[in-house]
């Protein structure tokens, strides 16, 4: 089981990779470099045009309030910002010094930066010395750890929420509500996301003195937000079994030339634990995102297209899989009955959840139309609850600043989904016995 989890989590930092523009780079979004590959419908959805690993889309100018009705709530569930890789692939000399800019604590803070007359703070810096220094890159981030264009990332996202649904929309207060329900993952970068998500939804000068928002963080044992491998051996036993199923071989077969262009371009043919595109994708993504360059003869769009396979695991696991829509019951049943409690929660108008790629992408797998992208750094899916004049609530739910199509089994639009017909169909997925059906 704790093989299981450790497969898991390595996934699940891999799993933060991105590909795109480089941030450093002028061509952010101008990119034109459809992902194209496996079996993707890239030129017929539009999730797929001009799709960014390095950077995911957020509300547009095009949004607009759904006619003859009040909004009722807004769940924002988020992907973290760009990161660090998860991890040093033996041999790469790339240096890391991405981040501990803004510090940690901006959201209380004016600008970037503590200033000297806030010295009672204490602030955090990842520092990369002592004896085994040697084993690591150099720099002054963390594995996986949120970077300054990460930081900036959700900062952005925030201001945007700002704009649509505090002052167009006016459905938010202006002045912050400590009521707002918070949730972030056990791991780091999703507190450092959520908090810099906030700074920029209400600024300083939006807070009352002394209102504090709290953030709600799950032990790493009974987390939901990421598949629950290690509270449920059932769920355990069959992501290990996807790992080396025919299936999951399957959706990687079309993808052997780009695995060969990474570890050539990596120098780790035959060192084990390095040579796939699943160990790869993740250091070649951050790596690029940060504008820190790209190794060997790998290009943009390679990037962007090792994304597919490198995330297989994760994303074919709740799809092309024959025991998929167990997995879905097992893997995301229990995040998805927290988001339907909270739809009718009417204590607070907001409920942020801050995560991971790989949480936005099994809940896509459950109401969604199955051939969307991969969730890039600060990717985000809006719910909105309205009702309407005859009393009826209907959701709608964005990705990518899109309108989601929905899953062909649930029957209905997300640009207005009537509530009743969502919870019905979600409500399949969600074990009324988790004990019994996580046994082995
Ligand atoms: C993708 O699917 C289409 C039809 O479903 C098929 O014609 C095509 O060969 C497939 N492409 C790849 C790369 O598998
Ligand atoms: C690639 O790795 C091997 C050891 O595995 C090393 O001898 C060789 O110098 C490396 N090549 C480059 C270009 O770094
Ligand atoms: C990776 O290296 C190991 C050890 O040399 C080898 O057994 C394995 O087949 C390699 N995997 C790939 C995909 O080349």
């Amino acid at each position: 089981m704790l093989v299981y989890w450790a497969i898991l989590l390595e996934a699940l930092a891999s799993a933060n990779v991105a590909a795109g523009s480089p941030v450093h780079g002028q061509h952010q979004g101008g990119a034109n470099t459809p992902v194209i590959g496996g079996n993707h419908s890239a030129s017929t959805t539009p999730f797929w045009q001009n799709y960014n690993y390095c950077q995911g889309r957020n509300l547009g100018a095009t949004w607009s309030p759904l006619k003859d009705a009040n909004m009722v709530k807004l769940q924002v569930m988020h992907r973290h910002g760009g990161r660090s890789p998860a991890m040093t692939v033996p041999g790469d000399t790339t240096p890391w010094y991405q981040c501990g800019n803004p510090d940690e604590f901006v959201f209380m803070n004016p600008g970037d930066r503590l200033s000297d007359k806030r010295s009672p703070f204490m602030k955090e810096m990842t520092t990369i010395d002592g004896a085994f220094a040697y084993t690591m890159w150099e720099g002054n981030c963390d594995a996986g750890q949120l970077t300054t264009f990460g930081s900036h990332q959700l900062q952005k996202l925030g201001r945007t929420l700002r704009s649509t649904y505090v002052d167009d929309r006016k459905f938010l207060p202006k002045k912050m509500d400590p009521d707002f329900k918070i949730s972030h993952t056990y791991i780091w970068r999703t507190r450092e996301s959520v908090e810099n998500l906030m700074n920029g939804l209400y600024p300083l000068d939006t807070r009352r003195a002394g209102d504090t928002l709290t953030m709600h963080v799950k032990p790493s044992a009974i987390e939901t937000m990421i598949t629950p491998a290690s509270a449920c051996p059932k769920l355990a036993k069959l992501v290990s079994a996807y790992s080396s199923s025919p299936a999951y071989a399957a959706t990687l077969a079309p993808y052997t030339a780009i695995q060969d262009k990474l570890v050539k371009a990596y120098n780790t043919t035959g060192v084990s634990g390095y040579n796939t595109t699943g160990a790869l994708y993740d250091s070649a993504s951050a790596t690029y995102c940060h504008g820190l360059g790209l190794k060997g003869d790998l290009t943009a769009e390679d990037i962007q297209t090792a994304v597919i396979p490198g995330t297989s695991a994760y994303h074919n696991l709740f799809r092309q899989n024959p025991a998929a829509e167990q997995v879905k019951r097992l893997g995301v049943g229990a995040w998805l009955a927290d988001i339907l409690t909270s739809l009718s929660d009417r204590s607070t108008k907001l409920e942020v959840y801050s995560a991971h790629d790989a949480s936005l992408d099994m809940f896509l797998s459950v109401v969604a139309d199955p051939d969307l992208p991969w969730p890039p750094f600060g990717s985000n899916v809006v719910i909105e609850l309205w009702q309407k004049k005859n009393r009826q609530q209907v959701v709608r739910i964005f990705y990518e600043g899109m309108v989601v199509p929905a899953h062909p089994d649930l029957g209905c639009d997300f640009s207005a989904c009537p509530l009743d017909t969502l919870t019905k169909f979600v409500k399949k997925y969600i074990p009324t016995d988790f004990k019994n059906e996580c046994a082995v």
